[in-house]
C-alpha cells in the first residue's frame, strides 16, 4: 500500500496503473475509520483495478464552534485498516497546505440550502471544493459515496453533472451498528448514557419505514413527534423527501421517499435516514440522477 501527501507524487503513483487500462476508484473520507468507511473500500474494489482512499479532515466544511479540533483522528490505525483491506493508494495531503490559498468554491444552487445546509451554512460549500479537488487530483474513473451522508451524495452527483467532471458516482448503503445506531466517526463522542439515547434516531426511522402507506406528511409527523419526546436528544431536523430532488414531499406520493432526521445528543450531532418504499416501488430509494 503506497501513502502519498501531495497531489504531485499522487499523481505519479497512479500513472502508471492508469496506463494499464485498469479503473481507477476513489473513496473519500474524514478518517477514524469505521466499518461504513470500510464498505465503501469493498464497493470501489469491485468496480475497479486500482482503489484510492484519501484521509483529510477537510476545515472548508466545519462551520465555526463546529468540531473541527475535536474531530477523531489516527492515522496509524486508519492505515492499518486500510492495509488489511488491501487498498492500494491512500492520500493523506497535508494538513494545511492542501486548502491553503484557495479562491475557488464550488456551489450547488438550491440542494445546498435546507435539511444539513440550513443548520450548517457553508458546510456542503466545502464539501463540494474539497470533493472536486479530490477529483481533480485523483482523476478517478469512479468514486464511491454513503448514503450515511444522503444530501451529500445527491449534491455530489449533481455537481458531476454540472461540471461534466465524467466520473461515476456509485452511492453505497448505509451501514448501522448491530443495535440499529448508524455508524459514524462521531459515536466515539458518545457517553454510553448518549449511546442509548441516540437508537432514538433510527428507531423513529425504521418506525416511519414499516408504517409507511405513502403518506409524507404522517410520516414526517410520527417522525417528529417520537423524536421530540425522545429523553436525552435535542431534534434539529425530521423530514420527507423525494430522494432524488431532496424537495420536502407533502401528502400522499407516489413511489419512493427518503426520511431523513438530524438530532444532538449532548454536545454530539448525528444525522441518519431510510428509504420509505411503497409497495410495488423499485426497491431503491436510492439516489439517482
Ligand atoms: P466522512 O464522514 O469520513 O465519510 C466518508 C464517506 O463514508 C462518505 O461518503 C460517507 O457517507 C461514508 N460513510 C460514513 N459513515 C457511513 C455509514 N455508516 N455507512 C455507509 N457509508 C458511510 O463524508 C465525508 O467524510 C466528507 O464530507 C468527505 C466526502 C470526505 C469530504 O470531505
Amino acid at each position: 500500500m503506497e501513502v502519498h501527501a501531495t497531489v504531485d507524487a499522487l499523481r505519479a503513483a497512479l500513472r502508471p496503473r492508469r496506463a494499464q487500462g485498469g479503473r481507477i476508484a476513489l473513496v473519500p473520507t474524514m478518517g477514524a475509520l469505521h466499518e461504513g468507511h470500510l464498505s465503501l473500500v469493498r464497493v470501489a474494489m469491485r468496480r475497479a483495478a486500482t482503489v484510492t482512499v484519501s484521509i483529510f479532515v477537510n476545515p472548508l466544511q466545519f462551520g465555526a464552534g463546529e468540531d473541527f479540533t475535536a474531530y477523531p483522528r489516527d492515522l496509524e490505525r486508519d492505515l492499518a485498516r486500510l492495509k488489511r483491506e488491501r487498498v492500494d493508494v491512500v492520500f493523506v495531503p497535508e494538513a494545511d497546505g492542501f486548502t491553503r490559498g484557495l479562491r475557488t468554491t464550488v456551489h450547488v444552487a438550491g440542494l445546498t440550502g435546507h435539511l444539513e445546509g440550513a443548520s450548517r451554512p457553508g458546510h456542503f460549500d466545502g464539501v463540494t471544493t474539497i470533493v472536486g479537488k479530490l477529483l481533480g487530483a485523483v482523476q478517478p474513473d469512479v468514486a464511491v459515496f454513503g448514503e450515511k451522508d444522503y444530501q451529500q451524495l445527491v449534491i455530489v452527483r449533481r455537481m458531476v453533472r454540472d461540471l461534466d467532471l465524467g466520473v461515476e458516482i456509485v452511492g453505497a448503503p448505509l451501514v448501522r451498528e448491530p443495535d440499529g445506531l448508524a455508524a459514524s466517526s462521531r459515536n466515539a463522542h458518545l457517553s454510553p448514557d448518549e449511546r442509548r439515547s441516540a437508537l432514538a434516531l433510527s428507531r423513529a426511522l425504521s418506525a416511519a419505514r414499516e408504517a409507511w402507506g405513502g403518506d409524507a406528511g404522517r410520516a414526517r409527523g410520527l417522525l417528529r413527534s417520537r423524536l421530540q419526546k425522545a429523553p436525552g436528544i435535542r431534534l434539529d431536523y425530521a423530514e420527507v423527501v423525494d430522494p432524488s430532488t431532496l424537495e420536502p414531499l407533502e401528502g400522499v406520493v407516489q413511489g419512493s421517499a427518503r426520511a431523513l432526521v438530524a438530532a444532538f445528543v449532548g454536545r454530539t450531532r448525528l444525522i441518519d435516514n431510510m428509504g420509505l418504499e411503497s409497495p410495488g416501488a423499485e426497491p431503491s430509494g436510492r439516489a439517482r440522477d
